[in-house]
């Protein structure tokens, strides 16, 4: 349904449309606003809609119907937000925001998303949120936020990680941190909510189906980047089933500051590497010739990892650029942070262009 057939159908406002005059009447207002263009000059759909979203800037009319809201812009409140890749695949997807609460405890994780979006209203510790009756209770004050559209987060993830041998699932520590998630979700009722996490245990998936009402849906990152990063992603909006998009690392390898890279010839590190010869568990991959990089993770001297590659006499880790990249970050996204600090946030973060895929959908309700 288009713009114009939406405003018909809405018990609010009234389209006026006289070939070169559009005008939007407010029913409960009872104002008219109307934008007029000289006679016999046609208008495409385009250049309606235009018309239709400037006069609708101009109008105090709120929300009536959902292609508009969006355009007026998302009210969007992000869980365990890191750096902000929720926000990036926003902009990427094109959809606009017009405020963005994020909660986040991690001093270098907040400098970074402050650094790139400086109307980000941080709201501190999830644990302390509360919601009701349109406000937002936190540690950092109260937040008169209204209806909240749309819900994002990935719960820390390590007790339900496969990758995790001593994983203890919802009952773990950090993993509890996920009834917070849904314990917002009830108190709020956003329209719209995203929640991500790691592949886990069949049970405890389908605990969160039941908590979540809706069945994770399964994305690799390797589809649209050059990284294995295998998720679930919950949410009521629809995922249209990605392409893969074919990328090899072997056709980035190399960018970025090699120095900050380097791996010291320690004698875990000699163990790690192993001449790039995988023994056990503890050894890592060599991905110098692999066409996808291991799941990146918060540090890269221990395996499972993103992998090392073979350099001078030795090994490197992944630069902090071929690490932006295989998360599908803009290059340069963590500059102002320690190359520690950058691999630890871009692991914990989402690849950009997986969530960018899913909120596209939001352009087509
Ligand atoms: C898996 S990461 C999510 C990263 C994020 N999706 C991104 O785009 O970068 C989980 C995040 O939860 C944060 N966290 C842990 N405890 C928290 C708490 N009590 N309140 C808010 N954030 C918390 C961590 O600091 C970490 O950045």
């Amino acid at each position: 349904m288009n713009l114009k057939e939406q405003i018909k159908q809405s018990e609010t406002i009234e389209l006026v449309d006289k070939g070169n005059v559009i005008a939007i009447y407010d029913r409960k207002e009872g104002n008219k606003f109307k934008i007029k263009w000289s006679e016999g000059e046609t208008k495409n759909e385009d250049e309606i809609y235009d018309i239709i979203m400037q006069i609708l800037k101009q109008t105090t009319i709120d929300v009536f119907f959902d292609n508009i809201k969006y355009n007026k812009g998302m009210v969007v409140l992000s869980l365990f937000d890191g750096i902000s890749c929720g926000r990036i695949a926003l902009e990427r997807a094109n959809i606009k925001v017009k405020t963005y609460y994020a909660s986040e405890i991690k001093k270098h994780a907040i400098k970074c998303s402050q650094e790139h979006y400086k109307d980000i209203i941080q709201l501190g510790d999830v644990t302390k949120i509360h919601y009701s009756n349109g406000i937002l209770y936190t540690e950092n004050g109260e937040f008169n936020v209204g209806e909240i559209d749309l819900l994002i987060g990935g719960s820390p993830c390590q007790d339900f990680s496969i990758a995790n041998k001593n994983r203890l699932g919802l009952e773990g520590m950090k993993s509890r941190l996920f009834y917070e998630y849904l314990r917002l979700l009830e108190e709020i009722k956003p329209k719209y909510f995203l929640l991500e996490n790691v592949r886990m245990k069949k049970e405890a998936e389908k605990q969160l189906n039941s908590f979540l009402g809706v069945k994770g849906f399964h994305i690799d990152s390797k589809l649209f980047s050059y990284q294995t990063r295998h998720r679930i992603y919950w949410t009521n909006l629809k995922i249209e089933e990605p392409k893969d998009l074919q990328i090899n690392f072997q056709d980035f390898k190399g960018i970025g500051d090699i120095d900050e890279a380097k791996v010291n010839k320690t004698p875990s590190r000699i163990r790690m590497w192993n001449d790039g010869v995988k023994k056990d568990f503890r050894t890592c991959k060599n991905i110098t010739y692999c066409d996808k990089v291991g799941c990146i993770t918060r540090k890269q001297d221990r395996s499972p990892n993103s992998g090392l590659i073979a350099h001078q006499d030795f090994c490197r880790f992944l630069t902090r650029a071929e690490l932006e990249m295989a998360q599908t970050l803009p290059i340069g996204y963590t500059k102002s942070l320690s190359y520690n600090q950058a691999q630890d946030v871009i692991g914990d973060g989402w690849t950009v262009d997986v969530v960018a895929h899913i909120f596209r959908s939001l352009n087509k309700l």
